[in-house]
């Protein structure tokens, strides 16, 4: 351990200037006119693999953005640790509300600001660096395998398709991903469940054209109204969702896991407070813990529909739409789910509107195990490091990749995250605390350690 510590503290300078120059390239998935940028990251982390000692390192292309591979195998008789991150960010839009450019990484008060800083720029990178420093210190203690793609934040559509033409290359006993959050430094968890995802977009069409609201109000149906009115019936009067059979597949905790969830430190008042709310909001009978792990929910992403810009226009728009995500859980199945929505929403239609109902990318939920050699190395890592036992959570987020690591390669995951749900994930001025970086670093080739000698 103390050597480990020792490398760090001699590093840290460049760990940081490294981090910074690949939170330098702006390598938004969903927007074509980054796709260039995109390709550049890839060959960034690939070439900061090789520096860190893998082999056989690899910019491999798809139909989409690259997927950089590359490994360090140093015995058959080694367990081996598959290690995914992505190195693709979300928009930074709106850019107003930064506080410095989101692509020019800022130190304030001890946290790094950037797109990507934490979700997962600067998450997969601890793995570079840890991997660097387990081979300058102690040596490897088992083989890994890097696996960092560049669309996650679109839905990880070819990477599935990667994962099924490349089985015996990504074979190992497990994967380990840092991509999701832990409580705090002085309260660290570790995520043992992550939320599926069905996500769709609605569309209501009323008259053939934009009206004069004056002339035509009254007598034709305002789509942007029916769409309000549609949305509001999505959730009854206790918040729970109101789509029939939407909660047939849930999975119910027995009353003990429900209690063992809840007793992890939470302050209600802390998070109002964090968040500029004076209440909170949710689905009657759950804990708010319960309603972000355990529950599935169902949240307008965006809603839009006829004039928008300056000053007053008076117009009936033709037409209004949203985008609309569902959170799933355990035993629930995606498509599933999006056939239900299609068809209730279809069902609530007035006759007065057409409603089109498209689904975009969705994903499965997970629960890793907590009795697996893997799961007591994460454990006993970060109760070495950072000195006390990580309390087991569920994370709200979604990361489609882990049920179809199960799927498709029998291989469980460890979310051994190290951001805070407070980092600013998808929103402006998204930061990683230099602390947790560091951290990170230190934690990982602990890890290791132990799950080379556990397994
Ligand atoms: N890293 C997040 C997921 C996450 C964040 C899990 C915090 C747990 C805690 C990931 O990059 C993400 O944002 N996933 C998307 C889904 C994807 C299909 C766009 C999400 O959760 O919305
Ligand atoms: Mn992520
Ligand atoms: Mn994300």
């Amino acid at each position: 351990m103390q050597n480990i510590k020792d490398y760090v503290e001699q590093n840290k300078q460049r760990f940081l200037d490294e981090l910074f120059e690949l939170l330098r390239f702006p390598s938004v998935s969903a927007d074509p006119k980054y796709n260039g940028d995109v390709a550049k990251t890839a060959e960034f982390v690939a070439e900061k693999l090789r520096a860190a000692g893998a082999e056989n390192v690899e910019v491999c292309q798809t139909a989409g953005h690259p997927i950089v591979y590359g490994e360090k195998m140093i015995g058959e008789d080694k367990p081996t640790v598959l290690v995914y991150g992505h190195y693709d960010v979300q928009p930074p839009d709106p850019l107003e509300l930064w506080d410095t450019p989101p692509f020019e990484p800022t130190v304030r008060d001890g946290k790094i600001y950037a797109r990507g800083a934490c979700d997962d720029k600067g998450q997969f990178y601890m793995h570079v660096k840890a991997f660097e420093l387990m081979q300058q210190t102690d040596g490897l203690p088992c083989n890994i395998k890097f696996m960092i793609e560049g669309e996650e934040e679109v839905g990880s559509d070819n990477l599935g398709l990667f994962v099924a033409e490349n089985k015996e290359r990504l074979k190992a006993d497990v994967v380990l991903i840092s991509d999701t959050s832990m409580i705090s430094l002085e309260n660290p968890s570790l995520e043992t469940g992550l939320r599926g995802l069905s996500y769709v977009e609605v569309e209501v069409v009323g008259p053939n054209r934009d009206l004069h609201s004056g002339v035509y109000g009254g007598a034709v149906a305002n789509p942007a109204t029916i769409l309000a009115k549609m949305i509001a019936s999505l959730h009854d009067e206790n918040n729970h969702i109101a789509i029939p059979g939407f909660y047939d597949d849930v999975l119910e905790l027995s009353e003990e896991e429900r209690a063992a969830l809840n007793k992890a430190p939470f302050e209600i008042e802390e998070y109002k407070q964090d968040l500029g709310v004076n209440e909170l909001w949710g689905e009657e009978g759950f804990t708010t813990l319960e309603r972000t792990g355990i529950r599935p929910t169902l949240e307008v992403n965006g809603i839009w529909g006829g004039y928008i810009g300056e000053g007053a226009k008076t117009v009936l728009p033709s037409k209004a739409n949203a985008k609309i995500s569902m959170r799933l859980v355990p035993n629930q199945d995606s498509k599933k789910i999006t056939e239900l929505f299609k068809s209730h929403f279809q069902a609530i239609a007035p006759d007065t509107v057409k409603v089109t109902v498209t689904p975009h990318h969705g994903g499965e939920p997970v629960v890793t195990p907590t009795d697996s050699a893997a799961y007591q190395a994460a454990a006993k890592a970060i109760e070495e490091s950072f000195g006390k036992k990580p309390i087991p959570t569920r994370g709200g987020g979604s990361i489609p990749i882990v049920a179809l690591f199960e799927k498709e390669l029998g291989i469980k995951t460890v979310l051994m995250g190290f951001g805070l749900d407070s980092d600013n994930l998808h929103s402006p001025n998204e930061k990683f605390d230099i602390a947790n970086y560091l951290k990170g670093i230190e934690t990982i080739p602990l890890f290791h350690k132990y799950f080379s000698e556990l397994s």
